[in-house]
């Protein structure tokens, strides 16, 4: 990752540090950047749906009719009209931060390449919203963006006449073109629907709504905006006169100014190069994209777990093809994975207790294979001594696992915390190979490959296949979700953890731990 992204991350996960704690977690609005769009995509479509009964289409008329919302139903079309506009600010606020986070936290190369892709179009389309809904006024500054946008769009020289010609003087202003741009500003909101729908169609349980208690409290605070500062028309427009003065809104039309400076041919150019640029990030620079789940067929017995915690749609369960006696068998799309493993955590024969035959689960990761990752378990546990020792498994996007390297803790890095299935947690303890396990990895909201942290602690709490059986005792084992920049915060952990290790007292290495014997022969048969 280059210093620059680093710098970017770790300011984003200050911030974030910042909302977790006053908001948790959970309704840390910059981990639901994605969701609040979704939402205030909502609030401006039911505003417009509404402002729409009282707004009048016509040249002279929607002027007035705008007044009449303002000014006389101040309470109702008056609030609509600044929900309308404050959430489509908002909408840019959200959608901007979600853009550079996405790339700053590198969630856009491999299989991702579709969300980014499918993201671009949203930028346009949102701009394209806006302007044309600032056009609708009739005020001064929709003169001023009638006439600078078809000044640019003359630029282009695909219309046979200059459309520019249209707010020329009051009498070339057709009411037709007016018309179009009511058909605009309701088609375009359509058209980005439809896009938002394809952004999140390779997701697994996309978040596209926020949690009640942010969403309740982004739309009160739109509200008191909407009644303290209510928004207004400026001066009625004039083709007669040109306007000396206009109150830009900074959030859709920061580009205008620049249409005064720089010729219209020059800022396609500069705006059509930013938009290839953006649809080639993913690719640039271009890697090697890691391998894709294999599925093992002779240790699949279909149950359907892993496309269940896919989350990137990647599996699918198909009729079986190898004639055994089960009906259904998991099929991976390359094209899809992103290879975080969380399939295999989620295999119920990905299991290190396995020991009458060789352990291949029924869905394996090549970077990491489940019999590669029992075997470094095994290794690291060796080398520990003392008191309260700790094997600590932590994800490779979390904080960095070398700097708790000390005599009685083992570290073991996974793609994902997701990827490790909770039998090995059970294997580690009930084997007494150490004297608790310490999981690490992103910051709790806001897992790189999305679904990891969530799986794991419901696996932990026992409330999803596979569950993490009620024998293994819980004081033993400890979660530590900090984010690439909470190095400390895991040390911390760490001490704290195995000083609690320390007061329990080592784990009696010469008795089996109550009934775990029971539990293996039963894994080793199930498997
Ligand atoms: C109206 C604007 C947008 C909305 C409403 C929106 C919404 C969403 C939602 C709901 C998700 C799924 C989040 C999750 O469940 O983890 C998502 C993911 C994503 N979005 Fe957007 N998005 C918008 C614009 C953009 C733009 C402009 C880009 C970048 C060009 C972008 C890039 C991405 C990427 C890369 C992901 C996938 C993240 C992952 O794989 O975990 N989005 N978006
Ligand atoms: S979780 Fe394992 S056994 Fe179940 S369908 Fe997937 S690969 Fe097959
Ligand atoms: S590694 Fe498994 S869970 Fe992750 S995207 Fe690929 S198939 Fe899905």
């Amino acid at each position: 990752m280059s210093g620059l992204r680093r710098i970017a991350r770790a300011g984003f996960e200050t911030v974030d540090d910042w909302f977790s704690a006053a908001f948790g977690p959970a309704w840390n609005p910059m981990y639901n950047l994605g969701a609040l769009g979704w939402f205030f995509y909502w609030i401006t479509i039911v505003s417009g749906v509404y402002l729409f009964i009282f707004f009048d289409t016509g040249i002279t008329q929607a002027y007035e009719s705008l007044e009449y919302i303002t000014n006389v139903q101040w309470y109702a079309a008056g609030v609509m009209r600044s929900l309308h506009r404050y959430a489509s600010d908002a909408l840019i606020i959200v959608m901007m931060l979600h853009l550079v986070r996405e790339y700053v936290m590198d969630r856009l190369r491999g299989a991702r390449w579709f969300s980014w892709v499918t993201g671009v179009p949203l930028l346009w389309l949102v701009f394209a919203c806006g302007i044309s809904g600032y056009w609708l006024v009739w005020d001064k500054l929709a003169q001023y963006i009638a006439i600078a946008s078809t000044e640019w769009l003359d630029a282009l020289g695909i219309f046979g006449e200059p459309i520019a010609r249209n707010f020329l003087n009051p009498e070339a202003l057709s009411g037709r073109f007016f018309t179009l741009m009511v058909f605009i500003h309701i088609a375009v909101p359509l058209i980005m629907l439809l896009v938002m729908w394809i952004h999140i169609q390779r997701q697994t349980n996309a978040r596209s709504n926020p949690p009640k208690g942010l969403a309740v409290g982004t739309l009160g605070m739109l509200l008191v905006l909407s009644f303290v500062e209510p928004a207004v028309s400026q001066a009625p427009a004039d083709l007669g006169k040109v306007p000396a003065v206009v109150n830009l809104d900074w959030f859709y039309l920061p580009a205008y100014p620049l249409l005064d400076r720089f010729s219209g041919g020059t800022l396609w150019a500069v705006f059509g190069g930013a938009t290839l640029l953006l649809f080639l990030l993913p690719w640039l620079p271009p890697g090697r994209p890691e391998a894709a789940a294999i599925v093992n067929l002779n240790n699949c017995n279909g149950c359907g777990r892993c496309a269940a915690d896919c989350p990137y749609t990647a599996i699918t369960m198909e009729p079986r093809s190898d004639g055994a006696s089960f009906s259904q068998e998991a099929v991976v799309k390359d094209e899809l994975c992103v290879s975080c493993g969380i399939c295999t955590g989620s295999c119920p024969t990905a299991t290190p207790f396995r020991r009458t035959t060789e352990l291949i689960p029924g869905i394996d990761l090549p970077g990491l294979v489940i019999r590669e990752l029992r075997e470094k378990t095994l290794a690291a546990a060796e080398g520990l001594s003392g008191d309260a020792r700790v094997v600590v498994f932590g994800c490779g996007y979390g904080p960095g696992l070398k700097t708790l390297e000390e005599s009685g803790v083992a570290t073991l890095e996974l793609p994902c915390i997701g990827m490790l299935p909770p039998s090995f947690l059970d294997f580690v303890i009930s084997k007494k190979y150490a004297d608790g396990v310490l999981l690490a990895g992103c910051a709790e909201g806001d897992c790189h490959f999305r679904l990891g942290i969530e799986w794991t602690e419901q696996r932990l709490a026992g409330a999803r296949d596979p569950y993490l059986r009620k024998r293994v005792p819980r004081e033993r084992i400890r979660e530590c979700w900090a984010g690439v920049s909470g190095s400390r915060r895991l040390r911390k952990e760490l001490a704290a953890f195995r000083a609690d290790l320390k007061d329990l007292g080592p784990l009696d290495r010469s008795r089996p731990l109550s009934g775990t014997h029971k539990v293996s022969a039963e894994v080793e048969s199930n498997a």
